[in-house]
């Protein structure tokens, strides 16, 4: 692949290259134990897991039963807690990978990590296995909104965990930080954002906290607990956004700034309809348009790949309009905006089109869109949803 080192985070050029990268999801489900807003394929070691070893096997052998296919420009470990597994255990997932599909040059490995697992010995470990970016998930440095998020670690081991993955060597360390939870003020998520900032990130995510059905955040929500404020939410997100431009990291998408350099391939491939491989517990992929699911049952994935099945819950074929809708749907998300194209064209003629580009949500520059207020992209995409053939 083309090194993209010196192109903006939010150039067009960048965003439409990733149409054509080739990239690789795997789940590793394992958390120590469940946050109370998480609804991820997790398992937590009350719910018999088994070995780690055995899971590891099953990836192996799923990553056996893909069809071959090009070297991969972007692999994305995520969880679960990839960091949960050893070293070594990551990287025969990772050996398997490069032997059923190469590597292409520049290639980017990213895994998720939680700051308590990490120190110097499994930083040199996860680097020995090929791993190349990091992602830990920080959400905040605030004592009480940690403990209201129901995290295992502590301001100081993020940072600590930070700064051991840049001496040991990783070429890029994402944080991830969630904001508008129960107790945080401004002042704390502006502090937040400051200590996050101060560690010098390559990447951050920030999300606003979302409330999952299904999730005990959810119940709590539903007996009476306050639900996140959209005013708070939304000022939150204004403030996170200037810090981060002022520290130099661009927002390429909603939730997501990087410095020069530092966009993660991965999500750029999906934003862009691009095509990637999915193994593991509820994994989702997408090639030669058709997306398919994997099961989110631990036992019933054991089961299907050690019995030489394949463990998919579903497919859908996504072609047509729905593939054009999907197209903008996606890259609208992203601050290079999207071609129009005939879903864009349509969107643009109608009436929620011409009153987004009215109150200046909604740009349309020579052909390509553009929102306007990254806040405001739920309205856009809704509209975007509406459009029929
Ligand atoms: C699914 S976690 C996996 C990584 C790791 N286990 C962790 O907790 O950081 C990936 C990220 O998703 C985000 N996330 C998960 N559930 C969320 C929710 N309900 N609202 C907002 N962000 C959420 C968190 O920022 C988290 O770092
Ligand atoms: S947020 Fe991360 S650590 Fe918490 S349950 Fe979800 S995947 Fe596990």
């Amino acid at each position: 692949m083309e090194s993209f080192e010196l192109h903006a985070p939010d150039s067009a050029a960048l965003a439409d290259a990733a149409r054509h990268w080739r990239a690789a999801y795997v789940h590793i489900p394992f958390c120590a134990r469940r946050c109370p807003y998480c609804d991820f394929a997790v398992v937590t070691p009350d719910e018999q897991v088994g070995p780690h070893r055995r899971y590891v096997d099953a990836l192996v052998s799923e990553i056996g039963m893909e069809p071959h296919w090009q070297p991969l420009d972007a692999l994305f470990i995520g969880g679960g807690t990839p960091s949960q597994l050893e070293p070594d255990q990551l990287a025969l997932v990772i050996a398997a990978l490069a032997e059923r599909f190469g590597f292409a040059a520049h290639h980017e490995v990213t895994m998720e990590a939680n700051p308590e697992d990490w120190d110097a010995e499994t930083a040199d470990g996860f680097l020995a296995a090929g791993v190349n970016r990091v992602s830990f998930g920080v959400q905040s440095f605030d004592a009480t909104v940690l403990a209201s998020l129901g995290r295992l670690h502590n301001a100081e081991q993020a940072v600590d965990a930070v700064h051991v993955a840049k001496a040991a060597g990783f070429d890029s360390v994402n944080i991830d930080l969630i904001y508008g939870a129960v107790g945080e003020t401004v002042a704390s998520w502006r502090a937040t954002v400051e200590r996050g900032l101060a560690t010098e990130p390559d990447h951050v995510s920030m999300y606003s906290l979302t409330v999952e059905p299904g999730t005990a955040l959810s119940r709590a929500v539903g007996a009476g607990a306050p639900a996140p404020d959209e005013d708070d939410l939304a000022d939150k997100y204004e403030l996170g956004s200037e810090m981060m431009d002022r520290a130099g990291l661009v927002r390429y998408e909603v939730s997501n700034f990087a410095r020069p350099g530092a966009t993660v391939r991965y999500n750029m491939t999906a934003w862009a309809q691009g095509e990637y491989l999915a193994f593991g517990l509820g994994a989702h992929g997408h090639r030669e348009q058709v997306r398919r699911r994997n099961v989110r049952r631990l036992s019933a994935y054991l089961d299907m790949v050690e019995s030489g099945n394949r463990p998919q819950a579903g497919a859908d074929r996504i072609g047509g309009w729905s593939r054009e809708v999907e197209r903008v749907f996606l890259g609208i998300r992203r601050a290079a905006g999207v071609e129009a194209g005939s879903a864009g064209a349509q969107l643009l003629a109608g009436a929620d089109g011409q009153r987004l580009v009215g109150a200046g949500i909604l740009s349309d520059d020579w052909g390509r869109l553009r929102v306007l207020r990254p806040l405001l992209t739920d309205e856009v995409s809704r509209a975007v949803l509406s459009l029929s053939p």
